[in-house]
């Protein structure tokens, strides 16, 4: 298949225009957000919602979140909308925060991988909301990367899994958020961070009083649990890298990554924080900016240099979980398999 690539910096309307016809004929489109680029079709209509699952690969028990570009279309999709998910929708839309719901009959459950729940976000972005209100129709999108990548925070991440399998993409240069939104369970009293992302647990706090974060977002899903998120159970966001993550205080993770890399025959590479790179002298170190945010915004595009660098070996010096923090390391443990390393201060070296 041929794709269609636009430049949104020069042909912002002739996208729009071919998009929202592709859209309406039950194509596929490929297009820039906030977080991270969309793989997108009519939620509504199935046939289309079932060529995501086949151009990306994914298992079709893993749902997808649906897009709106307005308030009210959220009564086009859920039954109820509880006191703390109309506090939220409030504070965090247009953003990266995504809400699940109980949903209406009308949702197919193509969407929601047979869960009589749906997931609901507003974007911020310019491109798909102009895309929603051009074609009419409600916009289900999961990232627009070949299942089990890391997602897409740039064009050609997308140009490189997608091409020859999907009909456009949208090219809106790089992702601003770099991690793909929060998703947060809003149907009980307190809310439940499913995934944490660029609308922060400390952002939920201030505007719900209080928020759980769900155990597997850190931690090992236990084998059998029945997943509340079901992206949580697959392996996600991995290079072909083996991946270590050492946490602790930064003079002992330095030491221990040191010791491994040097020890480490095939190619490496350390992924740190830029104040952070004085820890490892000259070996091969891919810097990951200033703050939690920076890390957040740069990580799947590290991950894939990796790749594309032929790296057999990342060891990534964990960051705190506080702000978006959690998002990365969550996303990192991932990527590693769960081999994460935590190092205190006295503790021993292995
Ligand atoms: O930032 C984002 O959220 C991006 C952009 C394109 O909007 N989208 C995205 O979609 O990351 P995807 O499909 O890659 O991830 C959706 C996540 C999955 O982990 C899925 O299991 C979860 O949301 N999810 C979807 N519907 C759900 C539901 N009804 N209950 C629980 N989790 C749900
Ligand atoms: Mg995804």
């Amino acid at each position: 298949m041929e794709t269609a690539v636009f430049d949104l910096k020069t042909q912002y309307t002739p996208a729009l225009e071919k998009a929202a016809e592709l859209i309406c004929a039950g194509k596929l489109v490929a297009f820039p957000t906030e977080t991270v680029y969309g793989l997108g079709a009519d939620a509504f209509c199935v046939p289309a919602v079932k060529s995501i699952f086949e151009a990306k690969g994914r298992p079709s028990d893993n749902p997808l979140i649906v897009h709106i570009s307005n308030m009210s279309q959220v009564e086009l999709l859920a039954r109820k909308i509880t006191p703390n998910a109309q506090k939220m929708m409030q504070a965090f839309w247009p953003g990266p925060f995504t809400v699940i719901l109980k949903k209406r009959p009308e949702v197919p459950s193509a969407v929601t991988g047979g869960l009589d729940t749906v997931a609901v976000r507003m974007p911020s972005s310019a491109f798909i909301r102009d895309l929603i209100d051009k074609s009419g129709r409600l916009i289900a999108a999961p990232s627009a990367n070949l299942s089990g990548l890391p997602s897409p925070t740039a064009f050609e991440h997308v140009f490189a899994d997608l091409n020859g399998r999907i009909p456009m993409i949208a090219d809106g240069g790089p992702c601003s958020v770099g991690v793909e939104s929060t998703v947060c369970d809003a149907l009980g009293e307190v809310p439940v961070i499913l995934r944490p992302g660029g609308i922060t647990k400390e952002m939920i706090e201030r505007v719900c009083g209080a928020v759980r974060v769900h155990e597997a977002v850190l931690g090992e899903l236990k084998e059998r649990e029945h997943p509340a998120s079901p992206g949580m159970k697959y392996k996600h966001y991995a290079p072909k890298a083996d991946v270590l993550v050492v946490c602790g205080e930064k003079n002992r993770v330095a030491q221990t990554i040191n010791l491994r890399y040097d020890k480490n025959n095939g190619k490496a590479v350390i992924l740190c924080m830029d104040a952070f790179a004085p820890l490892y002298g000259k070996r091969e170190k891919i810097l990951l900016g200033r703050g939690e945010e920076d890390v957040a915004r740069n990580l799947f595009a590290a991950l894939r240099t990796c790749d594309a660098r032929g790296i057999e070996k990342v060891f990534f010096h964990g960051v705190d979980i506080k702000g978006e923090g959690l998002a990365v390391m969550n996303r990192i443990i991932r990527a590693a398999g769960h081999q994460i390393c935590i190092v205190s201060q006295g503790g021993k070296i292995d």
